[in-house]
């Protein structure tokens, strides 16, 4: 049998993604500030589309990593959202997720986080299923994928020291 013919590579930036949405009543939590659980939501969600656009097949999340609010978003923001693909296994891809609030009475954006997740695409038998790699191309996107690259390492790890016990 021959072998599997390799799939063609993608750039970072056909994987680019960028959302916003402004905060609402609905998005509060009881102190009147944005929800954690809303922010992670979205960050699921514009992860999601970058996953689906590198590979163009059904993918789940997998992992995310460390979040940690640093401050406050506030109702009335809008909340911007861009993500791309950092890294690619052989099913797995690692997404970097940016976020920022911008206070729309005045302009000023804040980086509130940053966020990675690991997605996996999946086939018809919801088994994992290979993806194309990705080609880093500015100077930005080669530090990211070097930085993902070693955050998978320690990410397999610790999955695999669990396994352990
Ligand atoms: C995704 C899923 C099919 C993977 O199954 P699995 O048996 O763990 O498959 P594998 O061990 O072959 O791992 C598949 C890939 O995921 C990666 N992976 C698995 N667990 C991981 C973790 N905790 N962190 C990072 N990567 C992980 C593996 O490294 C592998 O990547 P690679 O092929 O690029 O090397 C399975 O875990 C699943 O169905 N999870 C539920 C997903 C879901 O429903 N998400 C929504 C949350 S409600």
């Amino acid at each position: 049998m021959s072998p599997k013919p390799k799939l063609p590579s993608r750039f970072v930036r056909e994987s680019r993604h960028e959302s916003s949405e402004m905060m609402m009543p609905q998005h509060a939590n009881n102190l009147g500030h944005v929800f954690g659980g809303v922010i992670l939501s979205l960050l699921d969600r514009v992860a999601a589309v970058s996953a689906i656009r590198h590979t163009r097949q059904n993918c789940v999340t997998v992992s995310v990593d460390r979040v940690d609010f640093r401050e406050p978003i506030h109702l009335g923001d809008l909340v911007i959202l861009k993500s791309s693909v950092n890294f690619v296994g052989r099913t797995s891809m690692e997404i970097g997720v940016r976020v920022e609030a911008e206070d729309l009475s005045t302009g000023a954006r804040r980086h509130t986080n940053s966020c990675y997740l690991t997605f996996v695409a999946i086939d018809r038998n919801h088994r994992p299923m290979e993806i194309p790699q990705i080609v880093p191309e500015t100077d930005d996107e080669k530090r990211r994928y070097g930085a993902a690259q070693e955050r998978r390492r320690r990410r397999l790890e610790e999955r695999n020291a669990e396994r352990r016990g």
